[in-house]
């Protein structure tokens, strides 16, 4: 833990919207006002407002859905809102900009965590973990058997990754190891050196038509929301792998269920859906699925790194600071 603050007439009340680890915790106790969810309820936007009642700040939580309205159902009290996470889809910047609040979120410290989901994402879904475990679990396994089902190999596969940040990068290196070519589409193409041998393409559609293996590691913005569709995976090469750690809303449910049950996609691994935690139940009968709960970042370490990385944020600003993590509109 950073060294204690000075004791101050009064510490910055910090509305916590969900239980967070407890050395987290005990941070924002010895820093701060805090008003903590012990229970880890999930609050309505209503609930939020009410207990943000004299807040100065809210530290939220990718549950948390905060659109204009509720943005604007704040108390004028709440300053800065600042994310327990690395994606900020979940909170309208604008609504909050407009109101003159500062919105911060956590990026860096997930990058290895939800890289390593990919690959577990990747490897899931090539070799039927899905379908492999619930044999066992079902008591459905007969014997060894030379024929199948079988899975496909990713070594020598083409892995285009679409949206190469420092997430889609970590994916790369890691992928690297298991003898997989790398393609990536990207808003910015990388450096030289950034791109270690990496092939870029253009267009989503271009790396699509040359993906093995489809990896969705890009940010959801009103550019990418729905840009995995019938359109595009009819672009892939016939019997693709795709994988999702992004965020589900990348995807059309409704296209990927119809390019699973056909075959056009070989199989998929999602860890992040439309409607979290009541994703599309088309996923649930699938065989050729491996489907995760959102654990991206669901690790002991990565999840303390993220909420004192947020807890950075919020003291940069109470000390009237540029926080090191704001997101802008
Ligand atoms: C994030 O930080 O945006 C992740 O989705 C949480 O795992």
């Amino acid at each position: 833990m950073p060294e204690r603050k000075p004791a101050c007439m009064s510490l910055p009340r910090v509305l916590v919207t969900r239980k967070l680890p407890a050395d987290v915790e005990a941070r924002l106790k010895r820093d701060y006002a805090p008003l903590l969810n012990e229970e880890d309820r999930l609050f309505s936007a209503g609930e939020l407002a009410a207990r943000a009642k004299d807040m100065d700040a809210v530290l939220a939580t990718v549950t948390d859905k905060l659109d204009a309205a509720a943005i604007n159902a704040l108390p004028e009290s709440v300053r800065i809102i600042a994310t327990f996470s690395v994606g900020y889809d979940h909170i309208d910047v604008a609504a909050a900009a407009q109101r003159g609040i500062t919105v911060t979120n956590t990026p860096g410290v997930l990058t290895h965590a939800t890289a390593d989901i990919t690959l577990l994402l990747i490897l899931g879904a090539a070799r039927g973990a899905g379908w492999g475990e619930a044999m066992i679990r079902q008591k459905t396994w007969q014997n060894w058997a030379p024929s199948g089902p079988l899975g496909t190999d990713v070594t020598g596969k083409r892995l285009g990754i679409l949206g190469m940040g420092r997430i889609g990068q970590a994916v790369a290196a890691r992928a690297r190891a298991f003898g997989m070519e790398i393609h990536y589409h990207n808003r910015t193409r990388l450096s030289e050196a950034g791109e270690q041998g990496a092939h870029y393409h253009e267009s989503p559609e271009a790396l699509f038509a040359q993906s093995d293996i489809l990896s969705v590691n890009c940010a959801s913005t009103p550019q990418t929301r729905g840009l995995v569709n019938a359109r595009t995976l009819a672009l892939l090469p016939e019997g693709a792998i795709v994988v999702n750690s992004a965020r589900g809303d990348i995807v059309d449910d409704e296209a990927l269920i119809a390019a699973l049950k056909s075959g056009k996609v070989a199989a998929a691994g999602l860890d992040v859906y439309v409607g979290e935690p009541d994703i599309h139940p088309g996923y649930r009968g699938l065989s050729n699925t491996f489907l995760l709960p959102h654990l991206g970042s669901a690790t002991r370490e990565t999840r303390n790194a993220m909420g004192f990385c947020a807890l950075d944020n919020l003291d940069a600003f109470f000390a009237g600071k540029e926080p090191p993590n704001p997101v802008t509109p």
